[in-house]
């Protein structure tokens, strides 16, 4: 059996889901006559204690539709040097919201309050207009790591300073939540407008749903239509994020416990290759030595675990849904076999 650890999106909707999603009623949501996509953004708005919500098809989507409507075009976008939307979105924030982005180095993908402030360019002319700040909770290229709403709140502290607005790329934002980053509530305040995926860690196929007030929310619904991310009888869709949100949240915590453990135990076999303590959430970054690190995703594909390369020497594991912890044990086994045999160099 292959054990896929590439990332959390690989998940499969399990048979209680697909129940919900063709159990689901419709209608057309570009009407916005499907009771189940609005049964879902209500509910989410609800949750995090904002006017409202809006389903996207993709995370990007999500990212792209908030920075268009947040940000003037042309204005300077802080974020972290490593942030998805930097590094994977294929230019998305240059050519879709027409922001250019100003990078800081952060710690594990978190901004740093004071490094931010550096950062900020004077206000007066010709200087370029600062537009948004944003931040990335949990951090992907960062490891999975959580600012946690203090640090946000100061974040947003120096956003309102500057009368901008403060932007959360939460893709995995209820992995922060169950890791005690913050409660719904607190992240729903702290940001000015986010979003989060339904199709990572909760194990919804398809869907990422935008949070914030009344008239960004409405404004984002413009750039969906614009984007062409409207979508029709998207309530099979729906139902299948309401049913994670109600039954895949807690059990995130884990994914956490099996990122650690493998973690940990890679660690023991393989010194320096993992620092356990820097795993926060379901994510463990590999060092994977002298061995190259497609080498060592070869090998242990080769025993069906699959794992990511991200960087010459330097792998990732996401735990998920569909990894338990016998899977998690094997892929500890192979891993440490790949990075100790000389075979696999
Ligand atoms: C932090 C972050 N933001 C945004 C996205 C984009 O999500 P999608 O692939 O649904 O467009 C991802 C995807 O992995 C992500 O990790």
């Amino acid at each position: 059996m292959t054990i896929d650890l590439r990332s959390d999106t690989v998940t499969r909707p399990t048979a209680a889901m697909r129940a919900a999603m063709a159990d689901a009623e419709v209608g057309d949501d570009v009407y916005g006559e499907d009771p189940t996509v609005r049964a879902l953004e209500q509910e989410v708005a609800d949750r995090f204690g904002r006017d409202a919500a809006m389903l996207t098809p993709s995370g990007i989507m999500a990212t792209q539709t908030l920075l268009a409507t947040l940000c003037p075009r042309g204005a300077e976008v802080v974020c972290e040097s490593d942030a998805h939307v930097v590094a994977y979105e294929a230019g998305a924030g240059a050519v879709v919201a027409g922001v250019q982005f100003r990078t800081v180095d952060g710690d594990a993908g978190r901004l740093d309050v004071d490094r931010v402030r550096d950062a900020l360019r004077p206000t007066s002319f010709p200087y370029t207009s600062l537009g948004a700040l944003s931040v990335e909770e949990t951090t992907n290229r960062g490891g999975g790591a959580v600012h946690g709403i203090e640090v946000l709140r100061h974040l947003r502290a120096v956003a309102d300073e500057r009368g901008v607005p403060l932007h959360g790329d939460g893709a995995r934002l209820f992995n922060a939540i169950v890791a005690g980053g913050g409660t719904e509530h607190a992240y729903g305040e702290v940001f000015t407008a986010f979003s989060f995926c339904l199709s990572k860690g909760l194990g919804a196929p398809v869907g990422s749903i935008v949070v914030g007030d009344a008239e960004v929310v409405a404004e984002a619904r413009t750039w969906r239509r614009r984007l062409g991310g409207g979508m029709r009888q998207a309530g099979i869709l729906a139902a299948a994020g309401r049913h994670a949100l109600a039954y895949h949240v807690e059990r995130l915590a884990d994914d956490h416990d099996h990122a650690r453990h493998l973690a940990v135990r890679v660690a023991e076999a393989v010194p320096g290759s993992v620092d356990p303590a820097a795993v926060a959430t379901n994510m463990v970054y590999v060092d994977t030595g002298a061995h190259p690190a497609e080498a060592v995703v070869a090998a242990a594909g080769r025993e069906g675990i699959l794992v990511g390369a991200m960087g010459p020497h330097l792998l990732r594991l996401v735990t998920h849904l569909d990894v338990d912890r016998a899977g998690v044990e094997r892929a500890a086994e192979v891993l440490i076999a790949a990075l100790t045999t000389p075979r696999s160099a």
